[in-house]
């Protein structure tokens, strides 16, 4: 008997001091996590920002429309919860990936971002997570494009799943409306002078024809500029539009590799592709700020500065969570 609570005594002892050993082991690595920082690697891999600034640059020179897709993934990975690669996942056996949604029509270039993530696994490998190559190449494909240079926090880590089965809720349709949209970025912190600045992205890359084809049949939308029409009609001229022919208009065909506030100036006369882009000029939350950045290409930077770097700081894996993907189109407990 007393052997026997002598054991129970040890055995109880022991658990205590396994647990305050596990506990202490989390803790450490707890307080390792630092959250997000400038220059996050700069002990872990110095030249991690400059290999990835290299590949940006030179993939623009070989491909121009890369600057834009890398503009177009901070969006559409940073605001559907978290700005964790999930978008970069393929499908799986188990899941849909979020880049064959309805909402990531025309998203490309994805195999290049493969390229800059092998370029860093190879002055570091398992160190840079593919969330910070994601939003990094965002920040040196907006200089490449004209825009101006955001400084960005990096320590993010890289999500396990597709958040495919949430993405309607996040991400607003071509047709939503105003309130629609200032209510989907106000959830995760972008008021209205950054909404409208962020739309300011839409001065550069396409849009295809069967995003604008309700604009145009069985009759033109009036609030369209009749110029701008017969220019829609010349590149979309079939109501029902093959999706796989690469039928598209340019978003903005004054400037259309140059991220400026032109953008604002098409808004204003009727030559806005998407409804959303439109309906900024239209609503008069928005149609003071589309006026102002119209006016002041300073203060549309300074805007979308603030706004793009409030969406790559959205709600990110830090410390322990997450991992740092091997691939980037593959979570690791499938690729190992
Ligand atoms: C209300 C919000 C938004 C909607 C509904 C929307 C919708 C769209 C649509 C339908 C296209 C055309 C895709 C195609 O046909 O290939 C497009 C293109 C694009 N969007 Fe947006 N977008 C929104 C906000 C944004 C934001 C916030 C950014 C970046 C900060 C962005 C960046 C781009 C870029 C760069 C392109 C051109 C892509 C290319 O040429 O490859 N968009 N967007
Ligand atoms: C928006 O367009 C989609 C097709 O892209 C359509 O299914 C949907 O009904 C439209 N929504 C509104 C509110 O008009």
């Amino acid at each position: 008997m007393g052997s026997f609570s002598l054991l129970f005594f040890t055995v109880f002892l022991s658990l205590v001091a396994a647990s305050k050993l596990y506990n202490n082991g989390v803790s450490a690595e707890e307080s390792a996590d630092t959250g997000l920082m400038m220059n996050y690697y700069t002990d872990s891999c110095p030249q991690a920002e400059d290999v990835i600034r290299e590949q940006v640059k030179l993939l623009y020179k070989r491909h121009k429309n890369t600057a834009f897709s890398w503009l177009r993934n901070i969006f559409h990975d940073c605001a559907v919860q978290s700005c964790d690669a999930s978008l970069l996942l393929d499908s799986t056996r188990r899941s849909l990936s979020e880049k064959e949604t309805d909402r990531s029509f025309g998203l490309r270039n994805f195999r290049y971002l493969d390229t800059i993530k092998e370029a860093v696994e190879r002055e570091c490998p398992g160190v840079v997570s593919c969330a910070d190559i994601l939003v990094l190449s965002a920040r040196d494909g907006i200089v490449a494009l004209g825009g101006p240079y955001i400084p960005l926090k990096t320590g993010r880590r890289d999500g396990r799943r597709s958040r495919a089965e949430v993405l309607e809720e996040y991400l607003p349709d071509h047709n939503e409306s105003i309130s629609g949209v200032l209510a989907k970025f106000e959830a995760i912190g972008i008021d209205t002078p950054g909404v409208v600045a962020l739309l300011g992205a839409h001065s550069v890359g396409r849009t295809h024809c069967v995003k604008l084809v309700h604009r145009l049949y069985p009759e033109v939308d009036p609030a369209l500029n009749p110029d701008h029409v017969e220019h829609m009609l010349h590149k979309c001229p079939d109501p029902i539009p093959n999706p796989k022919a690469v039928q598209y208009v340019r978003n903005d065909r004054g400037t259309p590799m140059i991220l400026d506030n032109n953008y604002y100036r098409n808004v204003m006369e009727g030559k806005g592709l998407l409804q959303v882009d439109h309906q900024l000029y239209e609503d008069k939350r928005t149609r003071f700020f589309v006026k102002k950045m119209a006016k002041s290409q300073d203060y549309f930077f300074k805007e979308f500065a603030r706004a793009i770097t409030i969406l790559s700081e959205n709600n990110p894996l830090t410390g322990t969570k997450g991992e740092i993907r091997a691939v980037c189109n593959v979570a690791n407990k499938h690729h190992l």
